[in-house]
């Protein structure tokens, strides 16, 4: 059974504010995103306002506050990544779904997320896609990419 909010607080019995980022960490990767509710609930519990809370928040580009899309995208920009030009893909992909990191389109298919090294750099640049790899990324392949996942949610719908 997976964790309730209040027993992931209570890993946090000293309630300090440094507890807020890791406590907001431990959060979205058991729900897979912050809402509101759980925002107002961890602003309570640290007696912090809610207005800091999303203040130090949306500092962090991996924070999410909506729902992931049908096909998460989580793009690596450590360093090999970035020296392999993986900025271009996030403008790329941030205009292509009319996005920006930490969130989803409004048909609920894209999510983006850029993330740092996932460890793989020498087949930098890379994305994945709900736990699919794809590496040695160039602008041709991200738009086949992104088509075949369009696909693969039409045929999800169709049968
Ligand atoms: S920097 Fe992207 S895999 Fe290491």
């Amino acid at each position: 059974m997976p964790p309730s909010i209040d027993s992931i607080l209570e890993r946090f019995p000293n309630k300090q504010r440094e507890d807020l980022i890791p406590m907001l960490q431990e959060i979205q990767d058991e729900f897979g995103f912050l809402s509101e509710e759980i925002i107002n609930h961890v602003g309570a519990y640290l007696s912090i306002s809610v207005n800091k809370i999303y203040g130090v928040a949306t500092f962090y580009d991996n924070f999410r506050f909506g729902p992931t899309g049908r096909f998460h995208i989580r793009l690596c920009h450590g360093t090999a990544c970035h020296v392999a030009g993986a900025s271009t893909f996030i403008q790329e992909l941030e205009k292509q779904l009319k996005i920006k990191s930490g969130e989803t389109d409004k048909e609920g298919l894209f999510s983006l997320e850029v993330v740092s090294c996932v460890g793989a750099c020498g087949l930098a640049p890379i994305i994945e896609i709900n736990g699919e790899y794809f590496t040695q990324l160039t602008s041709e392949k991200l738009n086949d990419i992104l088509q075949s996942f369009r696909i693969k949610d039409q045929d999800i719908y169709e049968s």
